[in-house]
């Protein structure tokens, strides 16, 4: 569990953690249903769901519309890193309000106990840190609610948390409803709640839409629970970025910002030499070991592993599949895919390197290309130890380039070429010198 939890007041256990993702997410303008869009590799429900595991819930309930029921499940399934059994799906069609949406979570929540929490997550924050869902759930009284706030110097469109004259929470007002004194409070409520299990079930089915939106608020249940006198407990962000719904995809690229820093800073914390992170792109689930340098302008997409003491970059493309072996080097204008470099291997000029396996202390020169495509399939070629590859060089998968080997520049490598370790090849299409010794043996 956390460092802060010790044996006598152990983490409180989280019976279940419902997603709500039904919403349309019209003002995206994108095709894509909005909780799959991508941050840092991965899908903003991906980060929610991560962050979730984080708690040990006994289940997960994401709760889709039936408009993005099937891709949403299907995703969820991919990235949801708990047990399979664990992860739950409830269908909201149509979608009357945040209430609704947990009102239909209902046959999962009914064995809870007063003890265990429910915890509201939004399927559209994916900024939200595990750190701060396990102080919420930390913060939660006994037997009572926690809710996260934010404070905002804009707080236009979010519900005001209204307070009593000694702090106290007392409920939650929605925009739409506010008087305009209550439409001046800074503070907002940000959509996340640990609640007592119990009586949710109960007290969902309380909830009217008697209000300017005609749907079913969440929100109504704070001043219930302050109607019965159970505990209400707030906690505000302090970094109200966290708080970052996505609604556009001018909220999708900040929140992809704030994302993308934390893990720089993961990075850097490690050991690894990020020259500029403000141009460095690097994916979640990206393996960098210490003493390496990262380059300014550089892509590493999720699914790649990097050496210690490698180099990559400046203006470098490393996409999923890649390995660097230790001080490997790759630099300017190269992509690679599905390779593997191994240790002390240099590509570090104008390259792809597509499906290939490349052993220890080979250079790749300036502008080779690794033809894995032949416009169906792709084909994979293998790079033996200290090879010389000529710049210029186009090998036509799949080939296979024997220890030592060297190829001219210019040389063409037609495909199912077998080049015998130590030889010399050149020319279009390229053939051996006849002998000639690479020298690198
Ligand atoms: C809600 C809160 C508001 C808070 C704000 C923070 C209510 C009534 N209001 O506003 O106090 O400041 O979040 O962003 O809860 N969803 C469903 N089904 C629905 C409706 C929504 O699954 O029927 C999901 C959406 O996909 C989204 C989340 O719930 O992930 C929030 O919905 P949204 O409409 O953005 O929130 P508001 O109701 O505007
Ligand atoms: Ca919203």
């Amino acid at each position: 569990m956390t460092a802060a939890s010790d044996s006598s007041s152990p983490q409180p256990r989280v019976g279940a953690v419902a997603i709500l993702a039904a919403g349309q997410g019209t003002r995206m303008r994108s095709p894509l249903p909005k909780v799959l869009h991508p941050i840092c590799g991965r899908s903003m429900l991906g980060w929610v769901l991560a962050a979730a595991h984080e708690v040990d819930p006994r289940r997960v309930i994401v709760v889709v519309g039936d408009h993005n029921r099937e891709a949403l499940e299907n995703e969820a399934r991919a990235e949801w890193p708990g047990d399979p059994a664990a992860l739950e799906f409830a269908v909201q069609s149509p979608q009357l309000g945040t209430g609704h949406a947990l009102q239909v979570c209902a046959g999962s929540l009914g064995d809870l106990g007063r003890d265990e929490a429910v915890l509201v997550l939004y399927g559209d924050m994916p900024a939200l840190t595990p750190n701060s869902l396990r102080e919420l759930v930390r913060t939660r009284p006994e037997g009572g609610a926690a809710l996260l706030t934010a404070v905002l110097e804009d707080p236009t469109g979010y519900g005001r948390i209204l307070r009593d004259d000694r702090g106290g929470v007392t409920g939650i007002v929605e925009q739409k409803d506010a008087t305009p004194e209550q439409r001046a409070i800074t503070e907002t409520n940000v959509g996340v709640y640990a609640l007592p299990g119990g009586d949710l079930p109960e007290r969902l089915g309380r909830l009217s839409n008697d209000n300017a939106q005609g749907e079913y608020y969440l929100t109504d249940l704070v001043a219930d629970y302050v109607g019965d006198g159970v505990p209400v407990a707030p906690m505000e962000l302090e970094d109200v970025r966290e708080a970052g719904g996505v609604n556009t995809l001018a909220q999708l690229s900040a929140a992809r910002a704030t994302c993308q820093e934390r893990l720089l800073l993961e990075h850097l914390a490690g050991g690894v030499f990020i020259e500029d992170p403000e141009t460095t792109y690097i994916d979640v689930g990206v393996e960098i070991g210490a003493g390496s340098r990262i380059l300014p302008c550089t892509v590493i997409r999720r699914g790649v592993t990097v050496g210690e003491q490698c180099e990559v970059g400046p203006f470098t493309h490393l996409r999923v599949g890649t390995v660097l072996d230790d001080r490997a080097e790759v630099g300017n204008f190269t992509e690679t895919k599905k390779a593997r470099l191994g240790s002390g291997t240099k590509a570090k000029h104008l390259a792809y390197l597509g499906d290939v396996t490349i052993g220890a202390r080979a250079n790749i020169g300036a502008g080779t290309i690794v033809a894995n495509y032949d416009g169906v399939n792709k084909h994979p070629t293998q790079i033996g130890d200290r090879a010389f590859i000529g710049s210029g060089s186009v090998l036509i998968a799949p080939t296979d380039i024997g220890a030592g080997a060297l190829t001219g520049g210019g040389a063409v490598l037609t495909p199912r070429t077998k080049v015998p370790a130590g030889t010399v090849w050149v020319g279009v299409p390229a053939r051996e010198l006849p002998g000639k010794e690479s020298g690198r043996g």
